[in-house]
């Protein structure tokens, strides 16, 4: 325990970085118990993701395995987010090389392996499903190993199309899995994500804090967020949806989240909807069980003073 309202859970972060990934694997290291890295095909590339992901690692100092995994989505062809990460996922600031190796390509057996051998790990998948799906597939008996599943993704609409959240959108097969396998489900969709917003202020009193790991991160986001500003209506967003932190935050600083229990399934076959996150809001009684926490809402003043603190911690 951090304090009387903060957890230390055990996590392992599944990721595609990614301006929002970066920020996630910032968290996971100042607030959790972050036992590895595994990267997957998403905003970029999966050499490159994986290169973004050591590049984290060096700056922020820490002893955390990465492994690679997947390339390309189960069915789907391998789309990626040049239009809001750039064609590196990282475009904005002067990054370093990284200088420490990759710790293996077996990110499905590195899930499995952890899963089988550190009791209560959280999978926090904030790109496509790729790995965790394959995971649960190969070795059914961690899904009643684990803590639970948080992931970002999903939402009540999308922004890769009308109804479909990259992250879902770019493997619904994987999703459909996950959302499917039976344990502690927890969702950051595009409802709670678009509350969390890289504001200019923001940006500036991360801009305004000491160390070269701060410069880097406010290159980043004035990067991130100005793709956002440029790419939607004047005046609808101040700034870049901050959205995967909060897979990670839900489940070190609960109290600073809403939720509701729904009944989640992933359309894998519409010609306008593939990829969309079909929430099962009514109130009939015989509707379907709820197989996940829905986030509704977050402090998001509060959870962005975490991130900003987290920024300051590793910044020298
Ligand atoms: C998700 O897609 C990516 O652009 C972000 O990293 C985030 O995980 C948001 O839809
Ligand atoms: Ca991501």
């Amino acid at each position: 325990m951090l304090d009387g309202m903060s957890n230390t859970p055990r996590i392992l972060l599944d990721c595609d970085p990614g301006h929002d990934d970066a920020m996630a694997i910032v968290a996971a290291a100042r607030y959790a118990e972050l036992v590895g890295i595994t990267t997957v095909s998403g905003n970029a590339p999966l050499e490159r993701t994986t290169y973004n992901a050591r590049v984290m690692r060096d700056l922020l100092g820490i002893d955390v395995p990465v492994h690679s995994g997947s390339s390309r989505p189960l069915l789907s062809e391998p789309h990626f987010g040049a239009l809001v990460h750039g064609d590196s996922g990282l475009d904005g600031a002067d990054l370093p090389a990284p200088t420490t190796a990759l710790d293996g390509t077996d990110a499905v057996t590195f899930i499995i392996d952890t899963c089988r051998s550190l009791d209560d790990v959280w999978l926090v998948p904030v790109g496509p499903l790729t790995n965790i799906a394959l995971a649960l597939r190969s070795a059914p008996d961690i899904a009643a190993r684990i803590a639970g599943i948080s992931l970002m993704g999903g939402g009540t609409f999308g922004n890769r199309t009308s109804t479909g959240e990259f992250n879902i959108w770019a493997d619904p097969e994987a999703a459909a899995v996950v959302f499917g396998y039976g344990g502690r489900l927890v969702m950051a969709g595009l409802d709670v994500t678009h509350q969390f917003q890289a504001t200019p202020e923001r940006i500036a009193r991360i801009a305004a804090l000491p160390g070269t790991f701060a410069a880097v991160f406010a290159d980043l986001f004035e990067f991130f967020s100005g793709n956002y500003l440029a790419r939607h209506d004047p005046g609808s967003l101040q700034g870049a949806a901050v959205h995967d932190p909060l897979a990670v935050l839900v489940l070190t600083h609960p109290h600073l989240f809403e939720r509701a229990h729904y009944h989640v399934a992933i359309e894998t076959r519409g010609e306008f909807t593939r990829g969309m996150t079909v929430i099962d809001r009514r109130r009939i009684t015989d509707r379907a069980a709820p197989n996940c926490d829905v986030l509704t809402r977050v402090d998001h003043d509060a959870a962005f003073d975490l991130l900003i603190d987290a920024v300051d911690h590793f910044s020298h």
